[in-house]
């Protein structure tokens, strides 16, 4: 691996990889999930690889807070109040969305963990919660305390590393079972996961076909998002080359109702993936897109591609708010 950032210890690392034995044999492919769902219990999922890099950096600026924002159910909020407790700091989340009349699922978890919450309207979140957050971290430095700003999923430059040292995780996971994989396949939320895989492979010499999944918007709006990560990574390091758009796939067509709906063939699809191998898929993120890799494989998309591994990039929590559709 290249000389990356330093980090906290926060995950429990290596996670395992499994083989789906009977979706696998349904598709005449070997499916592999990474379980990054493991990564822990209160900071469990693809996050906190990305958070022990940005709480590094936190505390190397004397961080007393931590400010980050997401939907009302984030994943990444409740992993960043987590990792603020875990390293005995406060946390300040900007939340899309007002409460529901029960806190549950992620929101639950965010109180539990004592994180203050800003709730904002969607409009007024989706036009100025960058602002937002940079207003409430000036409440805090007139309090003499400092805040860090972490943005949406901490896809930025510092978090991506996170999935670059994923990446170098896999290939000596490759290695030591002498099981290799053809493609690698994620969800896409805010983009950090899927441009750090591109970026560790591309400094692997591309050894594997990265594919992502955008479970909202399209490839061209992540596109940009992806490339402009990996730029600000690769100037955090030094590095002069960025990947081009060619050195991965994005695809569309699985975004269904939008960020955070469902539809009936989702939640059917996450019920079926739990009843034939035991595992616990996410409607926002993991639902989305897996149920999107298994309708390529079928319409012959993976046709050359025969070990394909998917990476769970956790979300359990999230299904509790989601009951009554299931
Ligand atoms: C469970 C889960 N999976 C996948 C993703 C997508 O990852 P990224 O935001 O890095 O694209 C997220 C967050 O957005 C998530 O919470």
């Amino acid at each position: 691996m290249k000389n990356i950032p330093e980090r906290v210890q926060l995950a429990h690392l290596p996670t395992p990889i499994h083989k789906l034995d009977r979706l696998s044999q349904e598709l005449g492919k070997n499916i592999y999930l990474k379980r990054d769902d493991y990564t822990g219990t209160e900071v469990s999922g693809n996050k906190v690889r990305k958070l022990e890099f940005a709480a590094k950096e936190a505390l190397q600026q004397k961080s007393d807070v931590l400010i980050t924002c997401g939907g009302l159910q984030s994943n990444h909020a409740r992993a960043t109040a987590a990792v603020a407790r875990r390293l005995g700091l406060k946390c300040h989340l900007v939340l899309r969305g007002t409460p529901a009349d029960s806190w549950t699922g992620n929101l639950f978890l965010d109180k539990m963990l004592g994180a203050d919450i800003t709730f904002l309207e969607p409009d007024l979140f989706n036009e100025r919660h960058m602002d937002i957050m940079e207003d409430i971290k000036h409440d805090y430095a007139q309090k003499q305390m400092t805040a860090y700003l972490l943005p949406v999923g901490a896809s930025n430059g510092i978090g991506t590393f996170g999935y670059y040292a994923a990446y170098d995780e896999i290939c000596q996971q490759e290695k030591d079972s002498d099981q290799y994989f053809d493609a690698i396949v994620t969800a896409v939320g805010s983009g950090g996961t899927c441009g750090g895989l591109v970026l560790g492979n591309w400094h692997h010499h591309r050894k594997h076909r990265i594919i992502g999944i955008p479970i909202a918007d399209d490839a061209a709006y992540f596109q940009e998002i992806i490339q402009s990560i990996m730029h600000d990574a690769s100037l955090l390091v030094g590095w002069n080359e960025v990947p081009n758009l060619g050195s991965y796939q994005l695809i569309d067509g699985y975004a269904g109702r939008g960020y955070a709906l469902n539809t009936p063939e989702e939640m059917a699809f996450i019920e079926s993936i739990a009843q034939k191998e035991g595992v616990l898929l996410d409607p926002v993120y993991t639902g989305k897109a897996f149920r999107g890799l298994v309708e390529e494989i079928r319409k012959g998309s993976f046709d050359g591609l025969n070990d394909i591994l998917f990476i769970h990039t956790g979300g359990l929590f999230g299904i509790f708010d989601k009951t009554e559709a299931f």
